[in-house]
């Protein structure tokens, strides 16, 4: 089986958490920066990565890396990487991304040409041709330059990792799944603990937690662009990751999930996307405003992204919506809450200073994800 360097991308901020996913399913990691986490593993974990990670972006597969600060170094750098390992002699290659922070190459443009231009003068001299068809499978490479450090990946996830494909219809302003996931695995929440979503929207947060509770793998109803490429990851080895995402699936598991939204059209598509997802019968969904939020039981969780004004409401309403929320909030009196927003006046709306505030970046925007702890069961204090 063929070993290899696996890069996974995340959001700014969640390394962390992806980091414990990689250690859980079973491998080690050996780099952690800024939005990547790396690891070692072999054709296996590339499957079994792409179907069970929540929280990464997508896998790559490490081609090698090299600095540059001048497009000749660029050229011979890529051209002195072993591309003929990876993509066939009919093989349809790309550099689809190239991004560069703090670094002397800057254009994605003319690095992406560049660098296409040294992978055929490669190509052409290890498979003896002059032109090359591109009639095969699809083989898109990936390419951030860090301190003119570049780094080459072959994307084996193709489509993101954040879509699981339960999320047909979308809200208006949809949380991304993985960010979703990574929030999630950020609380103390369980699957045998309480959790209410009061602006579910299209239901992105209970259908994650219900698909963690049944332990349902987020990429087990969707393929890969690796599944085509037989000689990097044979064709058994995602049968059996497959096989062992969906023999794990376990949809007996008891659940008290609960989503809510003012918007009687959301609350349809938030019951959709479940149905699609296969986890309808954990999640309750229901038309009602935050203002009437009543909940029984005790130790609940309410995980939630309220509107937060840039691409919903007039910004003039957040403070009496979260004043709102924190009204509800408080009459649970022993639930705690957990908030991602952009919105500033989060803490002075709710009427609380939040016990943790971390900054985390949903893709340009500046969010921020407050836990306000509530108290925790007797027999978890004591133990
Ligand atoms: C930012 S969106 C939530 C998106 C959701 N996380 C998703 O992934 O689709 C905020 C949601 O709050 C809902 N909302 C606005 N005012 C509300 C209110 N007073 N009570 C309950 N829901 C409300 C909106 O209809 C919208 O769906």
């Amino acid at each position: 089986m063929r070993k290899y360097e696996l890069i996974a991308p995340c959001h700014f901020g969640l390394e962390s958490v992806l980091k414990r996913e990689i250690n859980d399913l079973g491998y080690d990691v050996t780099e952690t920066v800024d939005g990547r986490v790396s690891f070692a593993g072999d054709e296996e974990a590339v499957a079994r990565a792409n179907i069970g990670l929540r929280t990464a972006d997508r896998v790559l597969i490490k081609i090698g890396s090299f600095k540059a600060v001048t497009y000749d170094e660029l050229f011979e750098g890529t051209k002195a990487l072993p591309w003929e390992d990876y993509i066939p002699s009919d093989g349809r290659f790309n550099v689809v991304k190239a991004s560069s922070i703090k670094s002397t190459l800057f254009s994605p443009s003319d690095i992406q040409s560049i660098m296409k231009k040294a992978m055929v003068e490669r190509l052409k001299l290890k498979y003896n041709l002059s032109w090359f068809p591109e009639t095969g499978h699809d083989y898109p490479i990936r390419v951030t330059i860090l301190n003119d450090n570049v780094t080459v990946g072959l994307d084996t996830s193709g489509v993101t990792l954040q879509k699981r494909g339960y999320r047909k219809l979308t809200a208006k302003a949809p949380i991304a799944e993985n960010l979703a996931a990574a929030l999630l695995n950020l609380t103390p929440w369980h699957a045998d603990r309480i959790l209410v979503d009061p602006f579910c929207g299209s239901g992105t947060f209970p259908i994650e937690a219900a698909m963690k509770a049944a332990n349902m793998a987020p990429g087990v109803n969707r393929d890969f662009i690796a599944c085509d490429w037989n000689d990097l990851v044979g064709r058994s080895v995602w049968k059996d990751a497959f096989d062992e995402a969906r023999e794990a699936i376990d949809l007996s598991v008891e659940t008290d999930i609960k989503g809510y939204d003012l918007d009687k059209d959301m609350v349809d598509i938030a019951r959709a996307n479940a149905r699609l997802a296969g986890v309808d019968k954990l999640i309750h969904f229901q038309q009602q405003d935050i203002k009437d939020l009543r909940q029984p039981g005790h130790y609940g969780f309410i995980i939630t992204n309220p509107p937060y004004g840039e691409r919903l409401e007039e910004k003039k309403d957040l403070p009496a919506l979260y004043g709102t929320l924190g009204e509800r909030f408080r009459a649970l009196s022993d639930w705690s809450m957990f908030v991602i927003t952009s919105f500033e006046g989060t803490e002075a709306a709710v009427g609380r200073k939040a016990d943790k505030n971390r900054k985390i970046y949903n893709g340009m925007m500046k969010t921020y994800f407050y836990s306000f702890m509530g108290k925790k069961p007797e027999k978890r204090r004591q133990s």
